[in-house]
């Protein structure tokens, strides 16, 4: 059992952290093919300058992937597995990795949500690309963004502008380095905006967020209060302990492929809801 490995650090969430995956198939290194380029999505000359924490942590992060040795604590490019458009640092093994930065820093680190792709951001991230009229020319906003899967999903599918928000100074960096590896512009911030409206996004999007009780009890109030001012808001979540699934209806459902060890299923079913 993962959990009882992991670093002190680790306050709430066991449940979560075995769904770590332990290593992404090596067919899902993306090599780039001779003479291949992307075209560039939305407009990387706004991107924003990452500040504070944040930055010092894009330079830990730039470091890393600069030089990735070949343990099970680095981090390496690869396709998203439900959505291999979109490729992404992740960990080889993430609570390795995370091990390792916090005997480096000397002080406990938050989890290393970020260094994974979760079941719901995928999901909610599928959708985006197989409905690219979602996000298509609006403004959005991608909740507890963590590697940012789904605000790289919404930059692909042609939004106007992504903001991607993460308390996590780590994943803020980690959505920085994922946009570029993905040539599109996508504004990463790290305050915690729960207890605002939401701004101005037309459109609101949570992947994965309901898996901590405390978090839960913030968050619906907060998509509540962002679809009463007039935004869109989609949630993905493959049914996790505090998903408020009566305050929610169900807009879609797929099946994704899990990366959780010891499990009798190769798939999970994860569903896109919105506030009822
Ligand atoms: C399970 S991960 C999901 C990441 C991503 N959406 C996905 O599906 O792959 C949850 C994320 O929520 C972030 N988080 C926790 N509390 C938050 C808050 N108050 N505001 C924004 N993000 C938060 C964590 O740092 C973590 O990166």
């Amino acid at each position: 059992m993962i959990a009882l490995y992991l670093p002190d650090s680790n306050r709430r969430n066991p449940d979560l952290l075995v769904e770590v995956p332990q290593g992404v198939p090596a067919k899902n290194f993306h090599r780039p093919r001779r003479g291949e380029t992307r075209p560039e999505r939305g407009a990387l000359r706004h991107a924003c300058p990452v500040r504070g924490p944040a930055a010092a942590a894009l330079s830990e992060l730039e470091r890393e992937v600069g030089a990735p040795g070949d343990g099970l604590d680095r981090l390496r490019l690869v396709a998203a597995p439900f959505v291999p458009e979109i490729r992404l640092h992740l960990a080889e093994d993430a609570i390795v990795w995370w091990a390792r930065m916090e005997a480096a820093s000397g002080h406990a680190l938050p989890p290393p949500y970020w260094a994974s792709v979760w079941a719901g951001g995928q999901a909610l991230a599928r959708h985006l690309l197989d409905h690219p009229e979602l996000a298509a020319g609006r403004r959005v906003l991608d909740l507890a963004a963590g590697s940012g899967v789904v605000a790289i999903a919404a930059a692909l599918a042609g939004a106007s502008r992504v903001v991607a928000n993460d308390i996590d100074p780590y994943a803020v960096a980690a959505v920085t380095l994922n946009a570029r590896a993905n040539r599109v512009s996508v504004a990463a911030t790290g305050e915690d905006l729960l207890d605002s409206d939401a701004g101005d996004a037309d459109l609101l999007l949570a992947g994965d967020v309901f898996y901590d009780g405390e978090l839960a009890g913030r968050v619906l109030p907060f998509l509540r209060r962002a679809a009463a001012r007039g935004s869109q808001v989609l949630v993905g979540d493959p049914g996790r302990g505090h998903l408020p699934r009566d305050r929610l209806d169900l807009v879609a459902s797929y099946r994704v492929p899990t990366t959780e060890p010891a499990v009798d299923t190769p798939v999970r079913r994860v569903e896109v809801l919105r506030p009822r």
